[in-house]
């Protein structure tokens, strides 16, 4: 079958599986070697295939123009989270080059994240708000999902996933410099801050429809023209509910949803 359809596509089915089987295999260790990354190094030459241009071959010209992109923040992004976010380097790539799109364009604003769990991605957010003088304002419980989300909702057997951390882990990690951490039930714990305005990037990852859709409620209108706005799980069939809450809100929106193939199928628009 898959030869079939390699010979319908034209591609030559032994190297482009060999292809495949290597990059499988080597992204779950690939961070390990990439913390150091030295693109003269002889042992992470083989990664330069891998990854995306501008941080590997054009590493050092990338440097010379923008310096956001670092290797060392890998093992932030797989701290205490390696089993899935090690396996997800193209979302910790996607993330950077959503970020230095920013940079290049002179885009600012405060940032947000709803679902920040350990706060894996939440560092990179709140280093580039470090950056450009902005607030990250960082929405969780800090203790896992909140029942009433499961409220008629089939994904009931997640319902314990996401309750290892605490506000502290995450503090240490992220750290506390223009970071803001809104620590409750979304969207009820917007009472706790003053109204957000001009955002240029915020990243949803809750997993569920119910606050998916209140969070696309409240954070769309008051991202900027040409703002980020970076869904997670859309393509991942493990949250039907996230994907159902993102087509309803998009249905009648000037902007459409673009599909990322990172681990779990994140989706981005970018504001009209
Ligand atoms: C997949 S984890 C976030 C992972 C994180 N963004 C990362 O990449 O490392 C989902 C998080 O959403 C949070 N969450 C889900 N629904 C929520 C709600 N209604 N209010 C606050 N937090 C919620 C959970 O507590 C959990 O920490």
């Amino acid at each position: 079958m898959l030869t079939f359809l390699f010979k319908l596509l034209g591609i030559k089915h032994n190297v482009m599986n060999n292809r495949i089987v290597a990059y499988l295999l080597k992204k779950q260790e690939a961070n390990r070697h990439l913390v150091n990354y030295e693109p003269h190094n002889e042992l992470q030459k083989q990664y330069i295939q891998f990854l995306p241009d501008k941080y590997a071959a054009n590493l050092k010209l990338y440097q010379t123009q923008q310096n956001f992109f670092d290797y060392k923040d890998i093992s932030k992004w797989t701290s205490g989270f390696y089993e899935n976010n090690a396996g997800d380097l193209a979302r910790f790539f996607g993330l950077n080059l959503c970020i230095d799109q920013l940079l290049e364009e002179g885009i600012t604003g405060d940032i947000a994240e709803l679902g920040v769990f350990k706060g894996n991605s939440a560092f990179l957010l709140a280093k580039f708000a470090r950056l450009i003088n902005s607030q990250c304002y960082l929405f969780d419980t800090f203790e896992g999902f909140d029942d009433r989300d499961f409220e008629g909702n089939a994904e009931t057997r997640f319902k314990q996933d996401f309750s290892g951390t605490s506000l502290n882990s995450v503090k240490e990690l992220v750290g506390t410099d223009n970071t803001v951490y809104v620590q409750g039930f979304f969207p009820n714990s917007l009472q706790q801050i003053n109204e957000l305005e001009g955002l240029s990037l915020v990243h949803i990852d809750c997993d569920l429809g119910a606050p998916f859709k209140a969070a696309l409620e409240y954070f769309y209108p008051r991202l900027k023209k040409g703002g980020f706005l970076i869904m997670h799980d859309y393509s991942s069939l493990f949250w039907p509910s996230a994907k159902e809450a993102i087509d309803e809100y998009f249905k009648d929106k000037p902007e459409f949803v673009i599909p990322i193939p990172d681990k779990s199928g994140s989706c981005i628009i970018r504001k009209v």
